[in-house]
């Protein structure tokens, strides 16, 4: 048997066979993998930035044999992508739209996360944006396991931080938790989308699923209130000025934070209005609201402010693509147990 994982109750290490689960968070910013390494059962996670552009002949031996590393081919075709994109890119062009989740460079990405994960025949869990999530979840599916030949999952990138905070690292609820007896909102705040679930006693509830601005809106703030003040920063720039609330200028530091904070502002008015018009009649219900994504830093402090249950995961950026493992880890061992009874 291919992808063979071991694992149990009583040993960190293993008692029972089950294929590999490789969760694939692909990002407008960044891909996040989550695998369980099939040789010793450590957790493992990568993050590879979202840049794909077609391979082309690097002269530079030590550049091309790094770019080797880097380099997948879709249908043909070969594709620089992580890192060595980023760095041969003069600008990055992820198209911000839905339908990017069936070019060649989405594929690129997943063949990518795949390969470093070295799994044989794992079950695929991939995300999509609530809303797209609700249009498109079979056809991504579909188009997923005819390209890969591999069994895949299809969730809402909501529900990989849902199941981070209610699963433990094998999948099994955490004690005192019973996910049919709980009710959670759960935020993704990524750079392309914001996105919105809503649980009621372990239901999906697909009509409150919502995706608004993502932190390309904050972005875009900062970058048009400084070139009012006459600063051009490119897009890169500009975001990470959000996390530094300051730039290098002319070999100087130069405070920005009053910038960046209506920047945020901004962003967070936009969330905060978007949850509040569709938890409204749910919020003061639920157990908490769970916000994740690499954003969820810029709007912890607003939602803390407007919601006391608010919970933030510990490591935001991977809350998706580790909930998406647990819950892939969670699906073999009931099928399994299914097989068996
Ligand atoms: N260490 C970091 N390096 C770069 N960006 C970061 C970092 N931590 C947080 N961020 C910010 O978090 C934002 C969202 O990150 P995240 O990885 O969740 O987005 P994404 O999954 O790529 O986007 P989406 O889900 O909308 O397609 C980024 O746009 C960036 O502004
Ligand atoms: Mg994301």
């Amino acid at each position: 048997m291919n992808g063979i994982i071991l694992f149990g109750h009583f040993h960190r290490g293993p008692i029972m066979t089950s294929p590999a689960t490789v969760a694939l968070d692909v990002g407008r910013s960044a891909l996040k993998v989550s695998y369980r390494e099939t040789s010793t059962g450590r957790l493992c996670q990568n993050l590879i930035p979202s840049a794909v552009i077609p391979a082309f002949k690097i002269t530079d031996a030590t550049e091309a044999e790094r770019a080797a590393k880097d380099t997948v081919t879709v249908h043909g075709q070969p594709y620089f992508v992580g890192t060595t994109a980023l760095m041969q890119a003069r600008e990055s062009d992820n198209a911000l739209t839905d339908e990017w989740v069936y070019s060649n460079e989405y594929l690129a990405l997943l063949t990518h996360g795949l390969n470093q994960s070295g799994a044989q025949n794992p079950l695929l869990m991939l995300g999509l944006p609530s809303r797209a999530a609700r249009l498109h979840r079979q056809k991504l599916k579909d188009h997923v396991i005819e390209h890969f030949g591999l069994d895949a999952k299809v969730m809402p990138q909501p529900m990989g931080i849902y199941y981070s905070h209610m699963l433990n690292d094998i999948g099994v609820p955490t004690p005192g938790r019973v996910l049919s007896r709980e009710s959670w909102a759960a935020v993704d705040v990524g750079r392309y989308s914001t996105d919105l679930i809503l649980i009621l006693d372990g239901v999906w509830i697909e009509q409150v699923s919502e995706s608004c601005a993502g932190v390309v809106t904050a972005v875009d703030h900062l970058r048009r209130s400084l070139r009012d003040d006459g600063v051009e920063l490119d897009f890169t720039e500009a975001e990470a000025a959000l996390r530094t609330k300051s730039l290098r200028w002319y070999g100087k530091q130069r405070d920005i934070s009053p910038l960046v904070d209506k920047a945020i502002e901004h962003l967070t008015n936009d969330i905060t209005s978007t949850v509040t018009r569709l938890l409204s009649d749910y919020v003061r219900k639920l157990d908490g609201v769970l916000v994740g994504g690499g954003g969820a830093q810029f709007v912890a402090d607003a939602f803390r402010a407007r919601w006391p249950h608010v919970v933030i995961p510990e490591d935001i950026r991977f809350a998706v693509a580790e909930g998406m493992r647990r819950s892939g880890e969670a699906h073999i061992r009931a099928q399994l147990k299914k097989r068996s009874a």
